[in-house]
């Protein structure tokens, strides 16, 4: 099947909305991407949405967020929440978001993402969790949940720290 990942639009927010939904089967991330939309973390670019035949059928979302210790504050990027409809599920398009954002998020600059996520999803995009770099999520998680890539190699070198998300994030 042919599938386009694009920028999301104005228009493309109450699809997006339903088919986040529809994936978690409850409304907390589509209500998480309405707010991030509204913060200052929120970077319009790493909105994106994957098309079929004019339908919205995923969408991912990266956000601005801080790896900080007592010396020194990194930028970094947060990948939440990747939403595919169920119908169109182990189809590859959340494969194709996840690049492709991987991508455009190298493409602006951005150095390394983190992600909450499955431990046997992610690895697959060399995602590994951040126990390798002393990166601390600002939760408890199991360690293998919490991971992150580097855009740029070694740009998590020494890093250590712990993610800041944006207040947005937590409602
Ligand atoms: C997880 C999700 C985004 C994957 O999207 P997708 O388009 O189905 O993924 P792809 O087609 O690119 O990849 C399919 C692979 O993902 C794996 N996968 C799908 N859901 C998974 C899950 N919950 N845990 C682990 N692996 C999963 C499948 O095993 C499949 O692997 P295989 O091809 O080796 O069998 C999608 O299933 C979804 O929207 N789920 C509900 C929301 C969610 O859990 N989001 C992720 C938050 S981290």
């Amino acid at each position: 099947m042919k599938f386009i990942i694009q920028q999301e639009g104005l228009p493309d927010q109450s699809s997006v909305y339903e088919v986040i939904a529809r994936a978690f089967e409850r409304e907390d991330e589509s209500r998480l991407v309405n707010r991030m939309r509204q913060s200052n973390a929120f970077v319009p670019e790493l909105s994106l949405v994957a098309m079929y035949e004019q339908k919205i059928v995923g969408h991912i979302l990266f956000s601005k967020i801080i790896i900080h210790n007592q010396l020194r504050i990194t930028p970094s990027l947060a990948l939440a929440p990747l939403a595919v409809e169920p119908d169109f599920q182990r189809q590859g398009v959340g494969s194709l978001l996840v690049r492709e954002g991987l991508k455009r998020s190298r493409e602006l600059g951005f150095t390394s993402v983190v992600v909450l996520g499955h431990e046997h999803y992610y690895p697959r995009f060399e995602f590994i969790p951040t126990t390798k770099w002393g990166i601390r999520p600002p939760f408890q998680v199991p360690a293998e949940v919490f991971m992150a890539v580097e855009l740029v190699k070694d740009s998590l070198s020494g890093i250590q720290g712990t993610v800041r998300y944006p207040d947005d994030f937590f409602e």
